[in-house]
Parts: structure tokens; sequence; C-alpha cells
């Protein structure tokens, strides 16, 4: 084709480490967040979740069973909900305590603060891609999630424009993010949203981070016609993208950034580092 007519090649998706990089260390720790920093990959995807004493902390499941030895350590507390626990009682388990991480060293990784977190990423010059888990258990969580943002410098223009993005499965969450800070960037998780459901999400997020599996070249093309709510084209960013070859295919139909667990390995695979 002659210059005019060829199609500019996609850039280069972002690489998100998928739980701060839980293929390499136990997820949603400060462990996991510095072998993604270690592996060259600038954001990380991490799952916030509420004490019962009001700490936000990093946690994907509502219960504490898959991922911490809770069930040893506090042996009359089925079944482990995360809200039902203390900060003091969630910073004695171990948070790598699941039979993959036996022996590797990282087996006694800690459950981190929302605000330890933001203090490594910034020593790391890491960006953050927070996830609201599970918000329905955790009566004003986005208020106390913007007041943590807040106080540690996270809400700057800096911050807001480079660094952030806010993402959920729950609507209800972003928008309530939205009507409080606009300037922030939003998120939604979906498994395979309709053209439709991508215009209606438009109105309130700058990215949809759907499940890969859903995806084709068409289906990108169609994102990218709508703008986000913040003007630029929706960026797609899918989840959870594992292996080489589907990385490449997804990067050759354009999409803008891919979650994974293995940043390294995916980021090479796409060009990256
Ligand atoms: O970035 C989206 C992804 O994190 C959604 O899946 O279940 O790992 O939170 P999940
Ligand atoms: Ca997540």
């Amino acid at each position: 084709p002659s210059p005019a007519t060829a199609a500019a090649a996609p850039a280069t998706p972002l690489i998100i480490g998928h739980r701060g990089a839980a293929g390499l260390a136990p997820e949603n720790t400060l462990e996991a967040v510095d072998r993604a920093d270690r592996a060259g990959v600038d954001w990380v995807e991490v799952d916030v979740q509420r004490s019962k004493d009001g700490v936000l902390v990093l946690m994907h499941d509502q219960d504490l069973v898959r991922t911490t030895d809770a069930r040893t350590v506090f042996p009359g507390r089925a079944p482990w909900k995360v809200g039902d626990f203390t900060y003091a009682e969630l910073s004695r388990l171990r948070a790598g305590a699941s039979p993959a991480w036996k022996g590797t060293g990282y087996a006694s990784a800690r459950i981190p603060t929302l605000g330890q977190l933001l203090d490594r990423l910034d020593r790391n010059g890491q960006g953050l891609l927070l996830e609201v888990k599970w918000p329905g258990n955790f009566p004003g969580v986005t208020q106390d999630i913007l007041r943590t943002l807040d106080r540690k410098g996270w809400l700057d223009t800096h911050h807001i424009d480079k660094r952030l993005y806010v993402i959920s499965f729950q609507a209800a969450a972003l928008k309530d993010v939205h009507r409080r800070r606009p300037a922030v960037r939003l998120g939604i998780c979906d498994e395979t949203p309709t053209t439709g459901e991508l215009a209606s999400y438009a109105r309130f997020v700058d990215v949809v981070n759907p499940d890969q599996r859903g995806l084709t070249r068409t289906y990108v093309d169609r994102a990218h016609a709508l703008k986000g709510t913040h003007g630029r084209p929706l960026k797609l960013w899918p989840w959870t993208v594992n292996t080489a070859a589907p990385a490449r295919t997804l990067a050759a139909w354009g999409v803008d950034g891919i979650t994974t667990d293995v940043p390294g390995t995916i980021g090479r695979a796409v060009g990256r580092g």
C-alpha cells in the first residue's frame, strides 16, 4: 500500500502487572510490586478492601483462606472474611501461605496497607490501577480510598495525570469516585461488554478492562471509535494474558494495555524491554 493508505502500526501496549506480578511473588504484596519493578514494569494493578477497623489493605478474595494462613492462625473465625479482621490481626498473617510459594523465600510476605503500597510505588516510580474490590462489603470505601490517596499526595496533578487509574467491576463505585473527583481516570472491569455497554461506560470511564477471551480486532476498533470521559479514545486493557501468542495477537489488534501475572515475559513478547 502507498504511505497514504498504509495502516499505522499500533503502539506497543502498556504492560500492567496483575495483583503486582502474581506469577512472580505472592499476589497483592509489596514483594510482587517490586518483582514487577525489577521486570521493568511501570504499572501494577492491585485489589483493595478494608479491615474491620477501617484500614485499607490489599487482598483479592472476599476471604483470607486461599492466600494466607488465616485458618491456622485464627481457627475459630470461619468464614475468614477480610472485613471481620482488624488490621492488627491481618498483619499477623502470611500473604504467601499458599503451597505455590513454599520454599521460595516469599512465604512470609505480609498483607500491605494501601498507604504502604503508595509509598512503595512512589519509591519505585510505578503507576497504579487501584481496583475497588467488593465495594458492597464496605460501605463508604470509595471515600476512604480517596482520603488515603489525598493524604499520600496521589490526588495531585502529577499523580492524577500520569500515575493513577481507579478501576472496579462495580459501576456504582466508579460513578461515586467520578462524582467526587471528576479528574481521576477510571476503568471498568467487565467480561465482554456489548457495544452499547461500552458507549454507556464511556460516559464516566477512560478505560474498559475486558476479559481477553471475548476480544476480536473488530471489537477493539469499535471501542477505539468511542471517546472516554476525558475526551480521548476509549482504551482497552484486557486481563489476564500470561502467554506470548495471545499477547502478540492482542498487540497487533491495537489493545492499549495488557494485564498479566508475568509482566517481564509478556513485555518481551510484545517488544517492551
Ligand atoms: O484488571 C482487571 C482484573 O484485575 C480483574 O480480575 O479477578 O483478578 O480482580 P481479578
Ligand atoms: Ca483485580
